[in-house]
């Protein structure tokens, strides 16, 4: 069998650790031949995620710049990957979710004439502007995506339903899943010595992140408010916020909780801690998309801080609530988990929807299929 080449791209620290069980896969595969290209859209904390899931890129486009617009992650990574696909001459390029990097890519592909594979395809909030501009960058890759890789049933209907030929859609379940059961462990011991310090048993600790472009300003405001006032009320809350690199956010959250003395600001955690922090948390509150994904697969109520959601399966399947972006609503929903066992077990209890662990081989078993079949028809 003629191998098949790969080119799997990302640049953010979600998309990394996504496609990181999914590189995996493809570089064990004897019948791909397969290299990474970075565009490093994030630097650090992208790095953070290949140093724990020991990922050499083949190619690293470093196009990351402190304060970068839109345009300009998307034309540097435009530019960068068309020189690397011309060098490497994939047979299928693969992008990942919904960033600049992930429509620059597809969009890299398509006027290169390559193929294309989108993991995590047909998530959808129906509204544009919110997650912005992610919601519109899923879809633009969607457009010009040969193999759409759909984590649900309802990602799937979504794409059928704008008129996608089902025989291009794969249910996949969602690779986050696969990266989160390797690295989950009870006796894992922390490097922050904080974080080994606080008593996970006897007080409820719940871990929050917040970084949506479209929560800079009032909302997050609101969202910062509405935590402080869970602390005031709550003495046995304690919450650890491993807070972006964003400066906007770091202007936001600083003046609200600094002084705050239950509540620990801390850099961004690398995977393995974060992911282990999740699983010791009472509960979860995030505006992230991943983060949506992984709580419920740890049994953690997730209360996410935004009008939208592209993820509703954990919503329907009662693991998340989606709160707004308004102070009492925020605040009212959190107080509830806190003081109400009934509420918070139902939470914690529901099945999680996003999948089992398996969607990295999913998807390089359809590559393969699908494309030696291409392979053969042009012989
Ligand atoms: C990006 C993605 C978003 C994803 C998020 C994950 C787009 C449009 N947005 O948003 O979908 O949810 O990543 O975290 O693609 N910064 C650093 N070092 C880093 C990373 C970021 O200093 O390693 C700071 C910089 O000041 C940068 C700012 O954060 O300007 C924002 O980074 P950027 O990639 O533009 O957007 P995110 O908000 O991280
Ligand atoms: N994460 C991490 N360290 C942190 C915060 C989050 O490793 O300090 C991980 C988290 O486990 C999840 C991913 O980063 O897998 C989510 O990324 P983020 O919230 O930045 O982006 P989004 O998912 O919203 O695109």
């Amino acid at each position: 069998m003629k191998k098949i080449k790969v080119l799997s791209t990302f640049g953010t620290r979600p998309e990394a650790i996504k496609m990181a069980p999914v590189v995996k896969k493809l570089r064990e595969n004897e019948n791909v031949i397969d290299k990474i290209c970075v565009t490093a859209q994030h630097r650090e904390m992208l790095d953070q995620v290949l140093n724990v899931f020991n990922i050499k890129p083949d190619y690293d486009l470093n196009i990351f710049k402190p304060g970068q617009t839109l345009a300009e992650i998307t034309t540097r990574a435009l530019n960068g990957l068309e020189k690397v696909i011309k060098e490497f001459k994939p047979d299928v390029l693969l992008v990942h979710g919904d960033t600049s990097t992930t429509f620059a890519g597809a969009l890299a592909g398509f006027y290169n004439n390559i193929k294309v594979g989108h993991v995590e395809a047909g998530l959808r909030s129906g509204n544009l502007y919110s997650p912005y501009p992610e919601e519109a960058n899923r879809k633009l890759a969607g457009v010009i995506t040969n193999y759409h890789f759909a984590p649900t049933e309802k990602s799937r209907l979504n794409l059928l339903n704008e008129g996608y030929e089902d025989s291009r859609i794969f249910i996949t379940g969602n690779t986050q899943i696969d990266a989160l059961f390797e690295v989950v462990d009870d006796e894992y011991v922390f490097e922050n010595e904080l974080l080994n310090s606080i008593d996970y048993k006897n007080k409820k600790i719940i871990t929050m992140t917040a970084h949506r472009k479209e929560n800079l300003g009032k909302p997050m405001e609101n969202i910062f408010n509405a935590i402080k006032d869970v602390v005031l009320k709550n003495e046995d809350v304690e919450v650890i916020f491993p807070i972006h690199l964003n400066p906007k956010v770091r202007n936001i959250a600083n003046p609200i909780l600094k002084d705050l003395d239950r509540v620990h600001i801390i850099e961004p955690l690398d995977y393995l801690p974060f992911a282990n922090l999740q699983a010791r948390s009472y509960l979860i509150v995030t505006d992230s998309g991943g983060i949506q994904e992984e709580a419920p697969s740890l049994g953690k109520p997730i209360l996410v801080a935004r009008r939208e959601t592209e993820r509703p399966e954990g919503i329907e399947a009662g693991t998340a609530k989606l709160l707004g972006v308004e102070r009492d609503n925020i605040f009212r929903e959190i107080d509830t988990l806190v003081n109400n066992e009934e509420e918070y077990n139902k939470m914690s209890n529901a099945v999680n929807p996003y999948g089992d662990g398996k969607a990295s081989e999913r998807i390089v078993e359809i590559l393969i299929k699908e494309e030696s079949v291409k392979k053969k028809e042009e012989i």
